[in-house]
């Protein structure tokens, strides 16, 4: 299995509650290895352009209220299978369907307040890896 990076977001419910070592942890013990990371307020207009898929749906304003709510921690992830082995520590997007042992299962308050986002695919992973991260701040 190749090595490959996803994108990852600490989400402001989670740095709110001081869960950014805890959310990490998890990662880690997943298989995760953090490459890159740093915690910042996205901006307004940061929020609705890495959101701006979601334009047309109902939650996309109140996404982005919430997305720029408080401070997140955005970062680069590697290891075999990235995107999918995120997205299976992630859990559901709704925790209340999210697996036992699941971040969003242990730690999110709601489908909006869902403590962490990662990408969806390879191809997002990059497009979403670049919108935060220049080359040189991700160390393998
Ligand atoms: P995320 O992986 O960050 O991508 C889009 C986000 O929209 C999703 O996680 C949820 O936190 C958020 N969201 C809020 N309401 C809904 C909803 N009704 N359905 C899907 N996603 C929602």
């Amino acid at each position: 299995m190749a090595v490959t990076r996803t994108f990852s977001i600490i989400k402001p419910d989670a740095t709110r509650r001081n869960l950014t070592g805890a959310v990490t942890k998890m990662l880690e013990e997943a298989g995760l290895r953090v490459v890159a990371s740093k915690r910042i307020h996205m901006t307004r207009e940061q929020a609705e352009g890495f959101y701006a898929v979601h334009k047309e749906r109902p939650f996309y304003g109140e996404l982005c209220d919430f997305m720029t709510s408080g401070p997140v921690v955005v970062q680069v992830l590697e290891g075999e299978d990235a995107v999918k082995r995120n997205r299976d520590v992630m859990g559901a997007t709704n925790p209340a369907d999210a697996a036992e042992g699941t971040i969003r299962k242990t730690f999110a308050e709601s489908i909006e307040a869902n403590t962490v986002h990662g990408s969806d695919s390879e191809e997002n992973a990059k497009i979403e890896i670049d919108y935060f991260f220049d080359k040189d701040e991700i160390v393998g």
